[in-house]
């Protein structure tokens, strides 16, 4: 509790209360989400819960009312969660919007396909100087990934680099290692050694909690030294994006065993503020009719042209739930992808394939933690 609230002010919790006693709540965190080409006032949706005694009768309907009437005033465009369930969201509006994997990558199979000899230096922290250094090369990485979140000095410290009491934590203690180039931080890894020893041979887990570095040789080297670090017979990683650099870094990927599931989903709270609030690849104009029961203020067309989101008469082009804006709002699914699916309707031929080339963006979605 008393690190939960560093980062989650008390206005921003709901509770659902009967007879005096509190049977559920729902959190926000005001995030400052990295969207294409900006960042965005953000609600981040945490700790939804109904007490077993009250479920299926209706309290998590009344407090996502109530927390997405608040986020509405408090005017952020958007939300955005980890879903426990992926049934549980669609019906307020939330998309699937990114997809999340997890590799394990066994020591004989951790060889990359082109030689890479190291330039920069590593060197291992103590969590107070991670704390210094490592917000310095997320803030890079994060302002044009998106997907990924502004961290506050309590983030970091109450959540990232925070160890339970001895014992608490699963497996050693969290590592921290940063990787310079010319005395400055270009990438940071933080892992676990979880040892284990089977007839005099090591069968330890190296876990990787998190690996951020700068595109290209920041990010070769980071993996390199985490796959090659002695008494481990694997890697392991979590909260990877799809396009993940280690597709092309390793010689055999296939060997990864990378398990893909739905990552982040997003909810367009304001259609027009959020359209308009992230940039876009070309300049055409495209015309939706959005449908959204949840929130009717959303209902009916909007025409974006020139990166604004307007109402308008004009016929639409495309017809879908609040839910595939969702999708499409951070590159992680395409319009012609939701046409294939059944879940966008193009009413102009072509209009899938015109506003894929509008949304298009250079990476995948990545959010590398779970809030
Ligand atoms: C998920 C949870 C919050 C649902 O709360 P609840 O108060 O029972 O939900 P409600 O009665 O308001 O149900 C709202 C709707 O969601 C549906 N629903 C609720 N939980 C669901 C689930 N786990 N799977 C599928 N549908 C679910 C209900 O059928 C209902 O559908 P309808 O509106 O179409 O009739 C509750 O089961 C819970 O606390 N689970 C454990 C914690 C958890 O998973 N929290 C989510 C963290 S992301």
């Amino acid at each position: 509790m008393e690190r939960f609230s560093k980062n989650l002010p008390i206005e921003r919790m709901h509770a659902a209360r009967e007879g005096g006693k509190t049977v559920g709540g729902a959190g926000a965190f005001p995030f400052e989400l990295t969207v294409p080409g900006g960042v965005v006032p953000t609600a981040g949706v945490t700790v939804v819960g109904t007490f077993p005694t009250h479920r299926r009768r209706g309290v998590l309907r009344s407090l996502m009312r109530a927390q997405l009437d608040d986020v509405h005033e408090r005017g952020e465009p958007l939300a955005l969660l980890w879903a426990s369930e992926d049934t549980i969201y669609g019906r307020f509006g939330y998309g699937m919007a990114s997809r999340t994997g997890s590799v394990s990558i066994p020591k004989e199979h951790s060889a990359y396909a082109q030689p890479n000899e190291r330039r920069a230096a590593l060197r291992i922290v103590d969590a107070g100087e991670a704390l210094t250094l490592f917000p310095r090369v997320w803030n890079r990485v994060r302002l044009k990934t998106p997907g990924m979140i502004a961290r506050t000095r309590n983030w970091w410290e109450y959540r990232v680099l925070f160890e339970p009491p001895a014992g608490g934590g699963e497996g050693g203690p969290k590592r921290f290692v940063v990787l310079e180039s010319e005395g400055r931080p270009e990438g940071y890894a933080i892992y676990r050694h979880k040892p284990k020893w089977d007839e005099g041979e090591s069968d330890a887990e190296l876990e990787v909690v998190e690996a951020i570095a700068l595109d290209g040789r920041p990010t070769a080297e980071i993996w390199r030294y985490l796959l090659d670090i002695d008494w481990s017979a694997r890697t392991t990683a979590g909260l990877l994006p799809s396009d993940h650099p280690l597709w092309w870094l390793l010689a055999t990927p296939r060997r990864m065993r990378l398990k893909i599931g739905d990552g982040l989903w997003v909810r367009l709270v304001d259609v027009g503020a959020a359209l308009s609030a992230r940039t876009y690849a070309t300049d055409g104009a495209i015309v939706f009719d959005v449908l959204d029961e949840f929130c009717p203020w959303n209902e009916g067309r909007w025409r974006l042209a020139d990166g604004r989101a307007k109402r308008t008469t004009a016929a639409a082009q495309l017809r879908c739930d609040v839910t595939m804006l969702g999708s499409v709002y951070l590159g992680g699914f395409t319009f012609s992808q939701l046409v294939r699916g059944g879940r966008v309707e193009e009413l102009r031929r072509g209009a899938a394939v015109r506003a894929d080339a509008i949304f298009a963006t250079d990476r995948a979605p990545w959010c590398p933690e779970i809030f």
